[in-house]
Parts: C-alpha cells; sequence; structure tokens
C-alpha cells in the first residue's frame, strides 16, 4: 500500500497507489507491484466468477461515472452464462466540466484499468472490450495503446489466455469530444459509428446494448479500483470507506485554491480536510461556495461545505450529490450570476436536441441569465429561471436535461440575492 504521509489523511490506496513509483506506466513496474496478479489467478481458476461477484458487492463499490450505481448489482443484470457475444465498455469520456482524473488514470495506471476491464469482462462472460476516451487525449491515449501493447506482448490478453480456454481483446476508441457521449447509451450510439444521441431506456444495456448485444458500461475509476478490491479484499475496500460509500475517491479540486488536483482520499474525509489538501483558500479569501460533483450537481453554500463529508450520503445530507467528484471551489468575490451564465451555456451548447424541453429550455435558460447578468432582467425572470428549470427535469430522454435544470434551481435558490440586485441596481 502507498501512503502519502504529508499530512495525516490517509492517500493514494487504489488507483493512484503506484503515485510515487517512477514510470508507473510500465508493465513491468505494475507487475513488480503485484500487477495482474489477480487476472492470472482469474484465468487458472483460483478465483471464480461468482468470488469476484461477491467480493465487489461486499466492498460496496458504487459507479464513479456520476450516478453511483451500486457495481456488484449492475453486474448481476448481465449472466456469464447467457450464450452469445457480449461486451464491457470503460468510459473515459470525462467530459463533466471540473473533472479530470480518469485521464490521470490512462496517464499513471493503465494496467491496473486494464486488469480491471479483462476481470469485468470474465464475470459477465464478455470477450471483447472498448474504452471509449475523449480524443483530447492525446499523452493518455498514447499510455492507454501502449499499456494494452504491452499486455498483449505478455500474453495476458488475447487468444486462449496462458491456455485457459479464456480469449480477451481490447481496443480504444477516441470521441470526438461531445459531452452528452459519456452519456453510456450515446456513448454505445457513437462507438457504433453513428451520431452520438441517447437511446431511450428499456432496453437497457444490460439486455440490448452495443450492436444490439449484452453490454457493460463502467468509468474507468470503478474499473480501475477492481484489482485492488480483489487483492485486498471486499471487506477491507469497504472498511476504508463510510457506510453506504465504500473505499476511496478521487476529487478533482479546482477553483480558487493554492494547490488543485487531483487528490485520492477515503470516503468520508470531511470536506475541510480535502482543502487543506488542496493548500486552501487562496490568498486568504473566504470560502463563499461548493460546487462538490460537478455542475450537473447542486452548489451549496460554503458554510454548510464546512461541515460536509466527502461520501455520497455526506455530499447528499449537505444539499448535493457527489456526481463525478469534481469539486469547485469558489471565493467571496466570485459572481454567482456569472458562474451560471457560464454553467448555462456549457449545456446550451452541449445539448443534443433531441428532446424539446432540453433543447429549448437549455438556450431559455443561458439566455434569460445572461439577460440578468448584463442588467436587463426583471424579477420575473428570476422566478422563471426556477420554472423552466423545472420543466426540463425528469421529461426528457437523459441525464443531461435533468442535469441541466440543477444548476438554475440551486444558484437562484441559495444566490436570489445576487440575482435580485441585478435587478434593483
Ligand atoms: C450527460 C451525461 C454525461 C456523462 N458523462 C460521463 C462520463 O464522461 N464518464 C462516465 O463514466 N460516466 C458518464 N456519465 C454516466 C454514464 O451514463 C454511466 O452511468 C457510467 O459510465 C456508468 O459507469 P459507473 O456505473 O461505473 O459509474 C454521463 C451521464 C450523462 C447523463
Ligand atoms: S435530454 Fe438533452 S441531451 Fe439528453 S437526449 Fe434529450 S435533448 Fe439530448
Amino acid at each position: 500500500m502507498s501512503e502519502n504521509h504529508s499530512t495525516s489523511i490517509m492517500q493514494n490506496e487504489v488507483c493512484f497507489r503506484l503515485q510515487d513509483q517512477p514510470n508507473s506506466w510500465d508493465i513491468d513496474v505494475y507487475m513488480n507491484n503485484g500487477g495482474y496478479r489477480v487476472w492470472q489467478n482469474v484465468l487458472n481458476g483460483k478465483i471464480s466468477a461468482a468470488e469476484v461477484v461477491k467480493e465487489v458487492q461486499t466492498s460496496g463499490l458504487r459507479g464513479r461515472g456520476g450516478a453511483g450505481f451500486p457495481t456488484g448489482l449492475k453486474w448481476s443484470f448481465m449472466s456469464r452464462d447467457l450464450p452469445g457475444q457480449k461486451y464491457v465498455v470503460c468510459n473515459s469520456d470525462e467530459g463533466e466540466p471540473g473533472t479530470f482524473k480518469d485521464r490521470d488514470i490512462l496517464r499513471y495506471n493503465p494496467h491496473q484499468l486494464i486488469e480491471g476491464m479483462a476481470i469485468a469482462a470474465f464475470v459477465v462472460g464478455a470477450d471483447t472490450g472498448y474504452n471509449y476516451v475523449r480524443g483530447e487525449f492525446v499523452e493518455p491515449i498514447n499510455r492507454f495503446n501502449e499499456a494494452l501493447k504491452q499486455a498483449y506482448e505478455r500474453g495476458l490478453l488475447g487468444i486462449n489466455i496462458m491456455n485457459s480456454n479464456v480469449s480477451m481483446n481490447f481496443y480504444y476508441h477516441s470521441g470526438a469530444g461531445a459531452y452528452v457521449c459519456g452519456e453510456e447509451t450515446a456513448l454505445i450510439e457513437s462507438l457504433e459509428g453513428k451520431k452520438g444521441q441517447p437511446r431511450f431506456k428499456p432496453p437497457y444495456l444490460a439486455s440490448y446494448g452495443l450492436y444490439g448485444k449484452p453490454t457493460l458500461v463502467n468509468n474507468t475509476e470503478t474499473l480501475c479500483s477492481l484489482p485492488v478490491i480483489l487483492e485486498k479484499g471486499g471487506q477491507w475496500f469497504k472498511d476504508i470507506g463510510v457506510e453506504n460509500s465504500g473505499g476511496s475517491k478521487i476529487f478533482s479540486v479546482s477553483g480558487h485554491i493554492n494547490k488543485p488536483g487531483n487528490y485520492e482520499v477515503r470516503m468520508g474525509t470531511p470536506f475541510k480536510d480535502l482543502l487543506e489538501l488542496a493548500g486552501g483558500m487562496r490568498d486568504g479569501k473566504k470560502l463563499k461556495a461548493v460546487i462538490p460533483g460537478g455542475p450537473s450537481t447542486p452548489v451549496i453554500k460554503g458554510k454548510d461545505a464546512l461541515n460536509m463529508t466527502m461520501d455520497f450520503d455526506g455530499i447528499s445530507k449537505a444539499g448535493s450529490a457527489l456526481g463525478a467528484g469534481s469539486v469547485i471551489i469558489m471565493n467571496e468575490d466570485t459572481d454567482m450570476v456569472k458562474v451560471l451564465e457560464n454553467i448555462a451555456h456549457f449545456f446550451y451548447d452541449e445539448s443534443c436536441g433531441q428532446c424539446t424541453p432540453c433543447r429549448e429550455g437549455t438556450g431559455w435558460i443561458y439566455r434569460v441569465v445572461k439577460r440578468l447578468r448584463q442588467g436587463q432582467g426583471t424579477t420575473q425572470d428570476i422566478n422563471n429561471l426556477s420554472d423552466v428549470a423545472s420543466r426540463i427535469e425528469n421529461n426528457v430522454i437523459c441525464g443531461l436535461g435533468d442535469a441541466a435544470a440543477v444548476p438554475a434551481m440551486s444558484f437562484v435558490k441559495h444566490f436570489r440575492k445576487e440575482f435580485k440586485q441585478l435587478v434593483t441596481d
């Protein structure tokens, strides 16, 4: 276990455990640190698929892609014994503004991700996997590809691996940079070479996914956690976290702080400790607001964040959600209307246009906020923001529309005074 003792806060125990090792992305470094042992044990029958599922269920691992769905439960929707082609897909699209963790996994620990993908594929009975990576991630893509090559050369991927009768082939696919393509059904459409627009659900991907075949989609961090869970045991992973949030979590911390960056800490770590790890507030300014999980999660006031713990329930209790783990910190000088305008423009720009409430509503929200910020808004405009947002929510095909509604409502709820001031002044 690699521990960073620069503070008393436990760090880098799972996905970033090789962070301090030179060339951590190289297969020799990975294997010298016990890498691919779990995969080899799966291949030679020492660990069965049922045992893997049991450990993952015990671990309390929940998806790190945003929704926090229990991973073991998701896997149970796909039967290993069902004959026919199945696929596993790793989601490395990472488009949520403020999130920058998955690219660092690809950069610094690609073999652990490949091992995790292989284990997950084996469990659901897939022999083919894709990693859908955001196209701008040039260095992470190169590292991942080089790692794939090394894994093939060492006979850890390919046909009839180690005479086990198990075959596993993985490929990467570079996305063109649309936020909506991180949504799992849009990602599948894009992977199939079509326009990246979300599908109606049901049917769910577990029965009708890539090329109409059962498909498992998991986030990069979720898959990368698997080898460590299986090496140390599900109970170990559960115990380092808190109730309902097993394990550790990478938080991408950005904004008005001294040391922006990725911090892998135990679930349940107090927000105050995370802020301290990130070097505290820049220029000694006061904390005004925090978006704990990326712009698709509600903004909260700084004073509410200070008592929050960084786990699913802790963040929910503070009035927001863990989301993709992108913690955006804002100081006392921040113009909250301007922040909302920026976020609203993002969702407006990224809406795929299929559903009327999202296509039209995101544009309305953006234009109303812009009008308010330019001093041309009315009090009715402020009320309309929440009204329009509530008409998008739950009336659309995918989570992007719902996500677009969240900031509009939470910014007005917590910072109404600032919106009003723009009208009255
Ligand atoms: C608009 C939108 C964008 C998304 N972007 C991502 C993404 O970039 N990466 C990701 O892993 N999940 C993303 N998701 C969530 C995926 O649809 C899916 O739930 C996730 O990949 C499942 O993996 P997990 O169970 O391991 O979390 C997005 C969802 C929505 C609605
Ligand atoms: S909610 Fe928005 S992004 Fe999602 S399918 Fe509908 S229009 Fe497209």
